[in-house]
């Protein structure tokens, strides 16, 4: 993904803590190369079926890509250091696989890259706002539900949309909340063309009475929720095997999607990123490290709830696959890989393309 936001992060620890406190012998599910999502309950069956035809001859399919998780060359063409690059040096033990800042090189091999991406038949390529999309459990849970999306999705949304910052936000955040002049207002009010969403993955809200006087804390402890990746035992979702934070669902898109439509104002919509991590290892022979049917129904499931989030009228006009090969996962380094083409780190970085892409590939042509 383009970016894991330290909130995110923050987050992650705590879904993790959750899961532990309340779950006892049950193993999640774990998916990963062999395994296929279109039996799991949950998962549509009917959208194995989907076709490119039932989307818009101009709906836009493409991937997704983002410089400082692909290109390596830090240093050349007169490129300043960014945050990354310093935290890199600074910190090389934090990154587990020792990756480094040559990434997969395409700096140097953009033209393959460029030839690679045209073979997948994608008509865009992508050269960012990330969030988890939030359900609630009981009745309190709910108000918590739509509190953690005002915090996390009407924190830029409300701005664009109406000039104001959530109402929410404004009571508990207090004075720590700028608050926007006539003149911002006017220039922030309906200031963009499309919304991008990246989208993952979803977590339980669990409701924390707010505290009005608390002291100032965080913008995450500022939303008086717990998160949490399960509910009464059960997963929300199969977990991505090379992922440390996606449980995949599909139906939180759909979700997220309609959620928009109906809160702000029907707004153009890009899916920006969406995609799913096996774990690197390097000891798996070839011809199993390129099979990966849990890719194809994880991008089939998310297309089609996309397209029925179009069938209820929400204007969607793209989908862009995070990724096109292999790449930095920042702090996670090369470990998930979430190419729909396989680099091949122990052979110069070679692309060769999973079974996922020649999938798309065919999906885009109307196979
Ligand atoms: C799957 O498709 C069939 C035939 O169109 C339809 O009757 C059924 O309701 C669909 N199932 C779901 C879960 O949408
Ligand atoms: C929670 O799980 C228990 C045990 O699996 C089950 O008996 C109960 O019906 C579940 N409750 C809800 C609300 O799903
Ligand atoms: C890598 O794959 C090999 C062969 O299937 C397996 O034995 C090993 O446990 C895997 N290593 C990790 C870290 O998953
Ligand atoms: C590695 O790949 C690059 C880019 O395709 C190529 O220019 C170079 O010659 C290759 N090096 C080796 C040792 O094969």
């Amino acid at each position: 993904m383009a970016s894991l936001p330290s909130s995110s992060t923050l987050l992650q620890i705590f879904a993790t803590c959750a899961l532990f406190a309340c779950l006892h012998a049950q193993v999640v599910q774990e998916v990963g190369l062999v395994s296929n999502l279109d039996g799991i309950s949950g998962f549509d069956p009917n959208a194995t079926n989907l076709k490119r035809s039932d989307f818009a001859t101009d709906f836009a399919f493409g991937v997704a890509t983002a410089a400082a998780q692909i290109e390596g060359s830090a240093k050349v063409g007169g490129r300043g250091p960014s945050v990354w690059d310093h935290f890199v040096e600074k910190h090389p033990e934090k990154i587990p696989d020792g990756s480094t800042l040559d990434a997969i090189d395409s700096y140097r091999r953009y033209k393959e890259d460029v030839k690679m991406i045209e073979e997948l038949g994608v008509n865009n390529y992508r050269f960012s706002i990330s969030w988890t999309r939030i359900l609630p459990n009981s009745e309190d849970d709910k108000l918590a539900a739509k509190r953690a999306m005002d915090f996390d999705l009407g924190w830029y949304m409300e701005p664009l949309v109406f000039g104001e910052y959530p109402q929410i936000m404004k009571q508990i955040v207090k004075q720590r909340l700028p608050s926007f002049s006539i003149e911002e207002k006017k220039l922030v009010k309906g200031s963009f063309d499309f919304i991008g969403v990246n989208y993952y993955t979803t977590r339980y809200a669990k409701n924390i009475p707010i505290d009005f006087q608390a002291p100032p804390i965080s913008a995450i402890a500022d939303r008086f929720i717990t998160e949490s990746t399960s509910k009464n035992g059960s997963f929300i979702g199969p977990k991505a095997e090379g992922s440390i934070f996606i449980y995949i669902y599909p139906v939180g898109l759909e979700k997220i999607l309609v959620f928009m439509h109906e809160n702000y104002q029907k707004p153009i919509i890009y899916i920006t990123e969406n995609g799913v991590a096996e774990k690197r290892n390097d000891s798996l022979p070839l011809t199993v490290s390129l099979k990966d049917p849990f890719r194809i129904s994880f991008i089939r499931q998310h297309l089609y709830r996309i397209n029925k989030a179009i069938q209820r009228g929400v204007n969607v006009k793209g989908y862009f696959h995070w990724t096109a090969a292999d790449d930095i996962e920042w702090g996670e380094g090369s470990i998930p890989r979430f190419g729909l083409y396989f680099v091949d780190y122990k052979s110069n970085l070679t692309r060769i393309p999973k079974l996922s892409a020649k999938w798309f590939q065919g999906f885009l042509q109307g196979n």
